[in-house]
């Protein structure tokens, strides 16, 4: 008789703990450490052959970590490999359908080789993929996004709770891409907790609620988004501090070549306004904290500066004040790629 299944009470929807792995005589991933709550949806991000399908894989039960534990739910993957996968739902990055069938003989299938028992399971996953319309069409009929949402629908079927989806928007177009985010972000409302990898930093940044930065087979930072960036504007604000510290008596811009501070974080504001931009160009010019402002057709205004959000409210006023009619104000989305630029080295493996 096989050993009883030991679940942890209160476990985190993922936790990994000093894994590592190896292929040949090379370590693939070292000493990785990550914790993920339940709802979350976590973006794990790396350049290629950084380590990411090996951990998915590791996570979905389709390979043994080498050392470390790893648990999904409580349940430990080295332990308990079946009742990880009763409750994860794995999306390859590759993942092949079976093509000469149609939608709903293709889920239907998957329903029954899973032993859900209720068909109606399929009429909820089907439901909830939007493919409902496309029941009767056959796979190989199917364009790539819709694919896509078709493995989503199968992953399903079992109502998992932790679902792994390596690279799941990879190749989509960006329509295709907008609709795989707002399914996730659904499931989530569903209590779902969602790992993602991804190699493409703008993919899906804007869903995920915590990412983690693997490279080289190493976790540099992960973390909530909003925290990571505090952190890091934190360390950068230290920086120079600490190099005051270390030589006494010197006034940080005594050596030459060392810069008095750290530069300053350059970041971009979108301004779309009424008329020519051009006009607008002297309001700004020199204001404090605008580093740069390029004007172009269409009433577009390109602000470089170094402030945050107070810094753009207070930009949109003053121009409102002065009389300009300003239709559309897009700050800098990206905190991840710069994020992800600060702590990686580009090393590829
Ligand atoms: N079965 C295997 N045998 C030997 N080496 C492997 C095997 N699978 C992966 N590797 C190596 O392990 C490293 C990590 O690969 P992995 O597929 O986990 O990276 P990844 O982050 O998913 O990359 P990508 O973004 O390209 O998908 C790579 O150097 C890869 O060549
Ligand atoms: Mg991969």
């Amino acid at each position: 008789m096989s050993a009883p299944a030991a679940r942890r009470a209160g476990a985190p929807a993922i936790r990994v703990r000093h894994l590592w792995h190896r292929f040949g005589s090379r370590d693939v991933l070292r000493d990785v450490n990550l914790e993920l709550g339940h709802g979350e949806i976590f973006g794990f991000i790396g350049p290629n052959g950084a380590g990411k399908t090996t951990t998915i894989r590791i996570l979905a039960t389709l390979l043994e970590p080498m050392a470390g534990r790893v648990e999904v739910d409580g349940w430990d993957v080295s332990v308990d490999p079946e009742e990880v996968r009763r409750v994860v739902g794995y999306m390859p990055d590759h993942a092949g359908v079976y093509e000469h069938v149609t939608v709903r003989e293709y889920l239907e299938f998957f329903a029954e080789a899973y032993r859900v028992g209720d068909l109606g399971v399929v009429d909820a996953s089907v439901e909830l993929t939007d493919l409902g319309k496309l029941q009767t069409r056959m796979v190989s009929a199917l364009s790539k996004g819709m694919k896509q949402r078709l493995q989503l629908a199968r992953i399903l079927l079992h109502d998992p709770k932790v679902l792994i989806l390596d690279e799941p928007a990879s190749d989509l177009d960006p329509r295709a891409r907008i609709e795989i985010r707002d399914l996730l972000l659904e499931l989530r409302e569903l209590g779902k907790t969602v790992f993602l990898s991804s190699h493409i930093l703008t993919e899906l940044s804007d869903v995920c609620t915590s990412i983690g930065i693997l490279e080289r087979g190493q976790l540099v930072v992960a973390g909530p988004i909003g925290e990571l960036a505090e952190r890091l504007a934190a360390a950068r604000a230290e920086r120079p501090a600490a190099r005051a510290e270390s030589e006494p008596g010197e006034a940080p811009g005594d050596r030459l070549g060392a810069p008095p501070v750290a530069p300053p974080v350059r970041r971009r504001l979108k301004l779309r306004v009424l008329g020519d931009a051009h006009a607008v160009l002297p309001l700004l010019h020199g204001g404090g904290g605008v580093l740069g402002v390029q004007a172009s057709a269409g009433g577009l205004l390109l602000v470089e500066h170094a402030g945050g959000e107070a810094f753009v409210a207070e930009v949109v006023r003053y121009l409102v004040t002065q009389g300009v009619m300003v239709v559309g104000v897009e700050p800098e989305r990206n905190e991840l790629e710069r994020l992800f630029l600060e702590v990686t080295q580009g090393d590829l493996q």
